[in-house]
């Protein structure tokens, strides 16, 4: 459920008319809504209820604006991060150092020392190799840095190869079958408090089966490692819920996905720990664009658009499809291909699709752009960086500007021996 909804024959995120912000701040455009957000918090946690003690990391690479990371904090999130930069962003909008997570397969020395100079929660550690240098930087410190130690379970999540992380081929985590023994030649290290264990599979899963049989060999690790004389109090169990881009998609709720996981983490009796980004961000925004003008095709008309693969890359790099729709429809449909300005025939965000009539001038908008949208966007064909709107209620604001390609020239220098 979001809240953008046709009203009065315009399409309004909560109780502001899109065409007021396209008129004001101009196209194209992120919006998000402040009352979606809230309620993806509320519903996600409230769907862990059964799973006994748990801490929510919001995966900040879904959408790391300052104001909606703000939003989440305020619901009593945390941060799961995978780069200083991600780092400094979570601090900077007010969650607490000790809620912040730090994973990636390629923490360097000067991200995993910023960590412990700010005091993070843990560190979710993707390989020996890693456990050992920050080991060794948080002894030399005299301290113990909190860590889990991320597996790869071997698990096909039956998504999008691009967006697969569990599989053996992947660079994620280290195999489960070795664990035990990196797990126990790491728990020894003096600068680690080595607490538990991390897993993430992959993003925008349609079914639990395969979150179940991970979560499953999770469980079996848990008593291996317990066996062995290790105290296990910490396991996170990543992100990956999915999200519908087609009005018909279906995917599990957070209520079956926090059933499952009471289910199978029952008996182990630990705090466990979640990084869900796309389920809490992807409906809460959209992206609005105008329609430059309607060009008659061999196949199907092309509708150029002012938005382009610069600014909603999922369309280009995965096939993925955004549902689009006119801001104010006129009832009729048309079929066309939605395509951008940018010289690729990648440039394209819908196929031959019968979609809401539209004309020169006319607003739409790309639904369930909130998760991998504006953070994903560059400036490609010297184009600006797309300008991100929050609405809360009959208001709005724009919580981070247009930035035009003047700004970007301005640090880009010719040395004096060209001139
Ligand atoms: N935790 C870790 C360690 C991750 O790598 C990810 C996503 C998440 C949590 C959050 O997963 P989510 O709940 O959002 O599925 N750009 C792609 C998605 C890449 C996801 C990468 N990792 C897309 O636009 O579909």
């Amino acid at each position: 459920m979001d809240h953008f909804q046709l009203k009065e024959g315009v399409v309004h995120a909560e109780d502001m008319p899109l065409s007021r912000i396209a008129e004001e701040v101009g196209t194209p455009v992120y919006i998000y809504s402040r009352a979606t957000l809230e309620r993806h918090a509320r519903v996600f946690r409230e769907g862990l209820c059964a799973a006994g003690k748990v801490h929510l990391a919001f995966a900040v690479k879904a959408n790391p604006n300052l104001a909606v990371l703000r939003i989440l904090a305020n619901q009593g999130y945390g941060a799961d991060v995978v780069s200083g930069g991600e780092l400094e962003r979570a601090l900077a909008a007010g969650m607490k150092a000790s809620d912040i997570v730090f994973s990636g397969v390629g923490k360097s020395r000067a991200e995993l020392t910023l960590g412990l100079d700010k005091g993070i929660g843990q560190f979710n550690l993707e390989s020996e190799e890693e456990g050992e240098m920050l080991a060794q930087i948080a002894a030399d410190r005299g301290e113990a840095a909190p860590a889990t130690l991320r597996v790869n379970p071997d698990v096909d999540a039956g998504t999008h190869a691009k967006i697969s992380t569990g599989k053996a081929e992947n660079k994620f985590g280290v195999a489960i079958d070795g664990a035990p023994d990196i797990y126990a030649r790491l728990a020894k290290l003096d600068g680690l408090n080595l607490r538990g264990v991390a897993v993430h599979i992959g993003s925008q899963l349609q079914s639990l089966d395969p979150l179940e049989r991970c979560y499953f060999r999770i469980g079996q690790l848990v008593t291996d490692l317990r066996k062995a004389g290790h105290a296990v109090t910490h396991v996170d169990l990543g992100g990956g819920l999915g999200v519908p881009y087609k009005p018909e998609e279906n995917p599990p709720s957070p209520m079956d996905y926090g059933a499952m996981v009471a289910r199978v983490t029952k008996e182990w009796g630990v705090t466990l720990m979640f990084e869900p980004g796309r389920v809490i961000a992807g409906n809460s925004g959209v992206m609005m664009t105008q329609v430059i003008r309607v060009k008659p095709g061999v196949h199907s008309d092309f509708v150029v658009v002012d938005a382009a693969m610069n600014d909603l890359m999922r369309p280009a790099i995965y096939d993925a499809w955004h549902h689009f729709e006119a801001v104010e429809p006129n009832g009729e449909k048309m079929t066309a291909s939605i395509v951008g300005p940018i010289c690729e025939s990648s440039d394209i965000f819908a196929r031959e699709r019968e979609v809401d009539q539209v004309k020169t001038d006319d607003l739409g908008i790309f639904r369930t752009a909130g998760a991998y949208g504006a953070t994903m966007a560059n400036t490609y064909n010297s184009r600006p960086l797309v300008p991100e709107v929050l609405v809360d209620g009959d208001k709005y604001a724009v919580v981070a500007e247009r930035i035009e390609p003047a700004t970007i020239m301005a640090a880009e220098h010719v040395p004096d021996w060209l001139k």
